[in-house]
């Protein structure tokens, strides 16, 4: 067991993240490999982005642009702004979220825990449309700038700061952690931070590293990878968090080495066996990254150690993946598999008798 210390504030916890090797989920064909969970919901927010969002905070302080008492506005999926929701708890900044309505309601209810003021904009809207959330949440953010001058956008998706961070933190975490045997990494894109930075980072250290992103489909980043334009046109897909309708500057198309298409139902019924087989209650783009994983390793002869980022946490989608009537209702299982599989009965009074 590590060394346990005493934190300065809640802060000091971000980071440092469990790497967790998988042993059921595996099938036999891909024994030869070893996979390794990199579990990143044992950040205090619950999930990779609590990294980036005090990197982002501490270099806007740095500069100047956020003071004591400013405001910080993002566009996020959930879970950036429950980074930015802790960090600014502790020092003492207000928050404004702009969310689509796809999140979850319990990524909405966690940023309200935090004290943050949360805003839902429509879905299917281009990312240019000003009702999108990136552009909702520019408006708001030059308007607070205006009047106060102490606002920070924080601009996940095109502040390098985010990129920066992996390349600083994330990737030498991971080479610490396996004394740089890896083979492959495997994550998928919502700005891109991850991916890049960390693929920068090992491919200074080893240049035949992997480096593999799981994309939805859905998300038009496969077809700007391999034809260099949008072919299919951005589809609507269900696991959060990942895939793209834009190219963001933190996306490095360059330092990847391959794609892996997985659909919502491969994710989504990956997600409930990481749970039940290895004791994993992570999200669905968790599940998504390790069918894409797989996938990729299907094409491997020689064995290898492939590294999988588990973004978040499950239980910011209970009322979604691990709820048996949202899965039916939605298409991803068939009522006769939840039944059989997860349904929780109330136990009939006769049968109670036996107990
Ligand atoms: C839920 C979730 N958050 C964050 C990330 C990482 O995203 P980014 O590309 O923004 O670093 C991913 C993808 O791996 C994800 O699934």
């Amino acid at each position: 067991m590590s060394q346990l210390t005493i934190s300065n504030s809640i802060l000091d916890t971000i980071g440092s993240t469990p790497l967790v090797k998988l042993n059921k989920i595996i099938p036999q064909n891909l024994s030869h490999h070893q996979f390794f969970a990199k579990m990143e919901y044992f950040n205090p927010g619950g999930s990779i982005k609590d990294r980036i969002a005090l990197a982002m905070v501490e270099a806007a302080e740095k500069r100047g642009e956020l003071k004591p008492g400013g405001t910080i506005v993002e566009a996020t999926a959930g879970n950036t702004g429950l980074g930015l929701a802790l960090v600014a708890a502790v020092k003492g900044y207000k928050c404004i979220f702009v969310l689509p309505a796809k999140m979850s309601g319990e990524k909405r209810a966690l940023l309200r825990a935090y004290g943050a003021r949360v805003i839902i904009t429509p879905i299917g809207v281009e990312p240019e449309d000003p009702r999108s959330h990136y552009s909702v949440a520019k408006r708001i953010a030059a308007s607070i700038r205006e009047k106060t001058n102490n606002c920070f956008y924080s601009n996940q998706y095109h502040n390098l700061d985010n990129m920066e961070l992996h390349y600083n933190m994330t990737g030498p975490e991971l080479w610490n952690q396996t004394n740089g045997e890896i083979d492959v990494v495997a994550a998928g894109v919502g700005t891109g931070g991850t991916l890049s930075g960390v693929s920068k980072f090992l491919k200074e250290k080893n240049k035949d590293i992997k480096i593999i992103c799981t994309d939805p489909v859905g998300s038009i980043l496969y077809d700007l990878y391999y034809h260099g334009k949008v072919v299919d046109p951005p589809g609507s897909y269900k696991v959060e968090g990942v895939g793209e309708d834009m190219l963001p500057d933190n996306c490095k198309l360059g330092l990847f080495d391959d794609f892996v298409k997985v659909n919502d139902q491969e994710a989504f019924s990956f997600t409930r066996k990481l749970a039940t087989e290895e004791g994993l209650c992570v999200g669905p783009s968790s599940a998504l990254i390790l069918v894409g994983a797989m996938k990729y390793a299907a094409t491997l002869t020689k064995p290898s150690k492939i590294i999988v980022f588990m973004p978040d946490s499950g239980k910011s989608y209970l009322s979604k993946v691990f709820n048996d009537q949202w899965m039916v209702e939605n298409k991803l299982e068939t009522e006769e598999n939840m039944k059989a599989a997860f349904n929780i009965e109330v136990m009939a009074e006769e049968e109670m008798k036996n107990y």
